[in-house]
């Protein structure tokens, strides 16, 4: 079991007067004090896989990620926590011969073997491992030839059993009800289809895409997910796509000049390319009047900053 820091996470009331003139409450659910090498979202989704992996007796983890993926540093570390093995296919393989970033660095550093394929064979296999639910190593054959057997967990850790682990967090909103929107980003769909899942009737969740050309593609993922964890669909949640900054990992200076005010107003450190596309979308949808007045918001605090975020 990868012990939680701190569970329940806490919920604390964000009073702003953007929304306060748009009628409009806004809370931070903290999950980002969930733990400090495995937090947010990742702490949600890995540890329902992991108690699963270590229960069916598996002693190396394989997973993927680019170059900075929060994902990858948060396997390694919840493996080097729990005594596995990890290994993690990194996308680029030209990233093989230069010195590590920081990311891949802070994943080597908790134990965990790096390969680099090209951006092909990195597709293919992703898309192999993409299954509902962990993959084992019957179905993914030249990994197991490479690795021996190891629990394959796709790219961003989303899986049925991750949909469930997030499931957890409406779990520990007191009192929810038809005022209530739950919020979070959106990378591949895994927390937001915990999320919807775990709510009450009455309440609704909303997503807000991180990356450009989700349209589609990141509901269809929902929805699968919802099929594997759940056995049917959900029609409480949606996904905003207007807010995603120019794409997958772009901060643009406006987004980082808003995240750097809210800090400063707000006293939370706010990670950028997910945690802060979130607030700075609810922020200007409450502007443009989106929620009826009376609705009440919580926004989930997924992440962490990486350490370039912060001067
Ligand atoms: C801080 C943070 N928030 C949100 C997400 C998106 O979660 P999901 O991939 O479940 O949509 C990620 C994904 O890596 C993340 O690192």
């Amino acid at each position: 079991m990868l012990e939680p820091a701190l569970l329940p996470t806490p919920l604390v009331d964000c009073t702003d007067e953007v929304f306060a003139r748009a009628g409009v409450e806004l809370r931070l659910k903290r999950d980002d004090l969930l733990h400090p090498t495995v937090p947010g979202n990742k702490w949600r989704k890995l540890a329902p896989n992991l108690a699963a992996a270590v229960e069916q007796g598996h002693t190396r983890l394989l997973t993927f990620g680019g170059a900075y993926s929060t994902h990858l540093r948060a396997v390694a570390a919840a493996a080097g926590v729990l005594g596995l093995e990890s290994v993690g296919l990194v996308r680029g393989e030209e990233l093989a011969d230069r010195p590590r970033n920081w990311s891949l660095r802070a994943a080597e550093a908790a134990g965990m073997r790096l390969e680099f394929l090209t951006r092909a064979a990195y597709r293919e296999a992703t898309g192999r491992a993409a299954g509902d639910g962990p993959t084992d190593e019957g179905t993914v054959d030249d990994m197991r030839r490479r690795w021996g057997r190891c629990l394959v967990l796709p790219e961003g850790g989303s899986n049925a059993l991750a949909a469930v682990g997030a499931a957890a967090i409406p779990a520990e909103l007191p009192d929810l009800g038809e005022r209530d929107v739950v919020c979070c980003p959106v990378g591949t769909g895994g927390t937001l289809a915990g999320i919807a899942a775990g709510l009450p009737p009455g309440a609704r969740a909303l997503g807000v895409a991180v990356l450009r050309g989700g349209e589609g593609y990141l509901e269809a993922e929902v929805a699968r997910l919802h099929r594997a964890a759940y056995g049917r669909e959900f029609g409480n949640w949606r996904i905003d796509h207007g807010h995603h900054g120019g794409g997958y990992g772009k901060v643009p200076a406006e987004l980082a000049a808003f995240a750097v005010r809210f800090e400063h107003r707000h006293g939370v450190p706010l990670e950028r390319r997910y945690v802060a596309k979130l607030l700075a979308a609810l922020t200007d949808l409450a502007a443009a009047g989106a929620f009826p007045p009376g609705t009440r918001l919580t926004a989930v605090v997924t992440g962490l900053p990486d350490p370039q975020d912060t001067p």
